[in-house]
């Protein structure tokens, strides 16, 4: 039986600001940016955007090819809760009028969660094949304002449906994994801010990294050879560049840049103008790769693309899937396209209202509508939140 995602879309906010703006008003030479970290814009969430609307947003062209009443569980990864107790994934079943059966649960491991809810849905289709299942991934990167990382934010929400028979990739069986009790990345409860050790992290990941390929090539017997393309978590796309020279160095593969590039450029296009999405981050990847690889001259169906799923703190887990015949006719590629270009840039004054907004609004708050999107965080009274359907 096969068992992966069939449907695959991706969303992100109406705004960024360009690390361009962001150097100038740093006073920092924008290449550290573009060329040391590998980043240009960060997807930048206004007060009335949050992860439920992020989500939402993500979920409902899914919804347009599935009756609402077949999903039979979502799967909300985060670390970007909006609630102590109650799932974002109970807000998102309520927006989308999701059947009463159809549990929701929401998962947190730093940005490795999205990987394990994908994981698990696909150990409980394999344990019911008629089981349908919506994972979410979705993330607002934020951190102090005048730190290292504040460079590195960013946010958006991947939605995969999950099924028997998928149309875009199979994920295979058996993957690698490493935890470690690190303090590399961490937000405590009262912060609405991650706190980060960026040198270490890069260390840990990079560690975890070698640590589950091996365990991935025990548990498989695949080898660096029977992979095409290679996804990574990705914090900031330099980031994803070491992890596979890393790996390449690992296994003794003799490859040019050009080689490297090309597996692994393609999957790097999105976040390089997103941002960090943690938990999303690794989706979007695959996504950038299914929708910027030529297919004319690279067409993907039967191809083996890896994922490295990297959660500071820390849990890593690598795994494979392979591109099922006809993938193209399910990708939402332009609507992707249509997203990112759409953004409005963001003066660094502009970001900053926005970003000590969201601070600010704890309670008893209606929020001015800046979200675009087709939901949105309308305001919160007595401590509830309330959403709303735009349009
Ligand atoms: N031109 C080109 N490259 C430049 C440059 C310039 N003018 N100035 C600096 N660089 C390079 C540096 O050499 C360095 O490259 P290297 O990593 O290959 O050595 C890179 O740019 C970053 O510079 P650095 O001085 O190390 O930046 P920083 O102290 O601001 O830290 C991060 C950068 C990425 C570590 C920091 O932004 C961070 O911690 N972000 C959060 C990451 C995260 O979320 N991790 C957790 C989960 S994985």
């Amino acid at each position: 039986m096969k068992v992966g995602i069939d449907l695959i879309h991706f969303a992100t906010a109406d705004y960024y600001l360009g690390l361009d703006t962001f150097a100038a008003e740093k006073h920092i030479d924008v290449e550290k940016f573009t060329i040391g970290i590998g980043q240009e814009k960060m997807s930048i969430a206004p007060p009335d955007e949050d992860v439920v609307s992020l989500a939402a947003k993500a979920a409902a062209p899914i919804l347009e090819h599935i009756e609402a009443n077949e999903i039979s569980a979502v799967l909300f990864a985060t670390e970007t809760g909006v609630d102590q107790s109650k799932s974002a994934g109970a807000f998102l079943h309520g927006l989308l009028g999701l059947s009463n059966r159809c549990r929701v649960i929401e998962l947190k491991h730093a940005c490795y969660a999205g990987a394990a809810a994908l994981q698990m849905a696909t150990s409980m289709i394999r344990a019911n094949p008629k089981e349908k299942i919506l994972v979410i991934a979705a993330d607002i990167a934020k951190y102090d304002v005048d730190t290292s990382g504040e460079a590195t934010q960013g946010c958006g929400a991947v939605a995969m449906l999950v099924t028997e028979a998928p149309r875009i990739i199979e994920i295979e069986p058996g993957s690698g994994f490493y935890t470690d009790d690190v303090m590399d990345f961490w937000r405590p409860n009262h912060r609405t801010t991650a706190l980060v050790d960026g040198k270490y992290s890069t260390k840990v990941y990079l560690n975890s990294l070698k640590h589950a390929w091996k365990h991935f090539t025990e548990q498989t017997n695949r080898t660096f050879d029977d992979i095409d393309y290679f996804c990574y978590h990705i914090p900031f796309t330099k980031m994803a560049e070491k992890a596979h020279k890393t790996l390449v160095k690992k296994v003794g593969a003799k490859l040019t840049q050009a080689q490297i590039d090309a597996q692994t450029l393609p999957s790097q296009l999105y976040n390089r103008i997103v941002g960090n999405s943690y938990s999303a981050s690794l989706f979007v990847g695959f996504i950038s790769l299914l929708d910027n690889i030529d297919s004319h001259l690279h067409n993907l169906e039967g191809k083996r693309v890896s994922f490295f799923s990297y959660g500071s703190g820390c849990v890593a887990e690598f795994f494979t899937g392979v591109i099922q015949p006809g993938y193209q006719k399910v990708l939402m590629t332009d609507e992707h396209k249509t997203t990112i270009a759409h953004r409005q840039a963001l003066s660094y004054q502009e970001y900053l209202d926005f970003y000590h907004n969201v601070d600010n609004a704890l309670e008893n708050v209606v929020f001015p509508v800046n979200n675009q999107g087709p939901y949105r965080l309308a305001g919160i009274k007595d401590h509830k939140r309330y959403y709303e359907k735009s349009h």
